[in-house]
C-alpha cells in the first residue's frame, strides 16, 4: 500500500494548496491512505476546527499535529471525540485527545502515532520512554503497519527515533522544521523514513512565516505578531510504500511540488 504524508500546513495559503494538491496527486498515484500534520493550519496559529474540516475535505485520512495543538480551547472537543485526529502521545494522561490512533481502511488496519520531541521542545513525557508500550499495544491488536510523525526540532533526535524504531515501525516521518530534508531513505531493518517532510505553506517565508516578521525577530529579539506570509506556496510530503503483510518499508520518496 502507498501511505502518503504531508508536512505543517501553515495557514490559509497552506490549506489552499492541499486542496488543490490533493486530490490530484492521490488519483495520479494511486495513494491508499494520507496524514497530513496540521498543528499550523489556522491563520493566528495553532488548529481548529473549521481548518480541520478543510485537510479532511482536500482528501487526508488522519490528521497529526505538535506543540501548537492546545493553541485554541476550542478544538479540545474534536480532539476528545476524533479517532482520526490525533496529538503527540507524550503529554501527560491529562491532555485532551488521544497520541495515536487505528485507521481501518477495510483491507489493513494503518497505526499512527504522533511523538513529541524531548530536545528544545520540552516535551512532558520522553518519546522514546512511552513508545514502546504504544508499539505493542498495536501489535497485540494485530495491526501490522505502523507509521510515526515525531514532531521534534533536533535532528539528531529524529535520528535516533528512526533508529529506535527501526524494523519495528513501518515507517517514520519528522515534521515541525518546516524545511525538507534530503535524506529519505529505507533503515537496515525495513522502516521507511525521513528527518523531516518538509511544510504546506507559502514559499517565499521563513519557515512559513512572514519574512520581514521573521527577521526583526531574530534580529532584534524583539516581541513580533504572529503572521504566515501570502503568495504562492509549496507542498511538501513523502509516499511510503509499504508490504501491508510485513509491514516493511519497500519504496520511499519524497516530493516538495509547487502550487501555482
Ligand atoms: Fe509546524
Ligand atoms: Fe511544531
Amino acid at each position: 500500500m502507498k501511505i502518503l504524508c504531508i508536512g505543517d500546513v501553515c495557514g490559509s495559503s497552506g490549506c489552499d494548496a492541499l486542496r488543490k494538491f490533493l486530490p490530484k496527486f492521490k488519483a495520479e498515484h494511486q495513494i491508499d491512505m494520507t496524514i497530513v500534520n496540521g498543528e499550523n493550519s489556522y491563520d493566528k496559529n495553532g488548529i481548529v476546527k473549521q481548518t480541520s474540516d478543510h485537510i479532511f475535505d482536500s482528501g487526508a485520512d488522519i490528521i497529526t499535529t505538535g506543540n501548537h495543538v492546545f493553541r485554541r480551547k476550542d478544538f479540545y472537543d474534536v480532539l476528545d471525540n476524533s479517532d482520526c485526529v490525533i496529538r503527540p502521545a507524550n503529554y501527560t494522561k491529562n491532555a485532551h485527545g488521544k497520541g495515536y490512533t487505528i485507521c481501518d481502511m477495510g483491507r489493513v488496519r494503518v497505526g499512527v502515532i504522533n511523538l513529541l520531541g524531548a530536545i528544545y521542545i520540552n516535551a512532558p513525557l520522553n518519546p522514546f520512554s512511552v513508545v514502546d508500550e504504544i508499539i505493542d499495544e498495536l501489535k497485540s491488536d494485530g495491526v501490522r503497519v505502523i507509521v510515526v510523525d515525531f514532531h521534534a526540532e533536533a535532528t539528531g533526535e529524529k535520528r535516533a527515533m528512526g533508529y529506535y524504531l527501526d524494523g519495528r515501525v513501518s515507517a517514520l516521518f519528522g515534521t515541525h522544521t518546516h524545511v525538507q530534508t534530503s535524506d529519505a531513505q529505507i533503515l537496515p531493518k525495513g522502516t521507511g523514513y525521513i528527518t523531516d517532510v518538509g511544510m504546506t505553506g507559502p514559499r517565499n517565508s521563513v519557515l512559513g512565516m512572514d519574512v520581514d516578521i521573521a527577521i526583526t525577530k531574530v534580529k532584534d529579539m524583539l516581541p513580533v505578531p504572529f503572521e504566515f506570509a501570502s503568495g504562492k506556496s509549496s507542498v511538501g510530503g513523502i509516499v511510503f510504500e509499504i508490504d501491508e503483510k510485513s509491514g516493511i518499508c519497500q519504496n520511499v520518496w519524497s516530493f516538495c511540488e509547487n502550487i501555482n
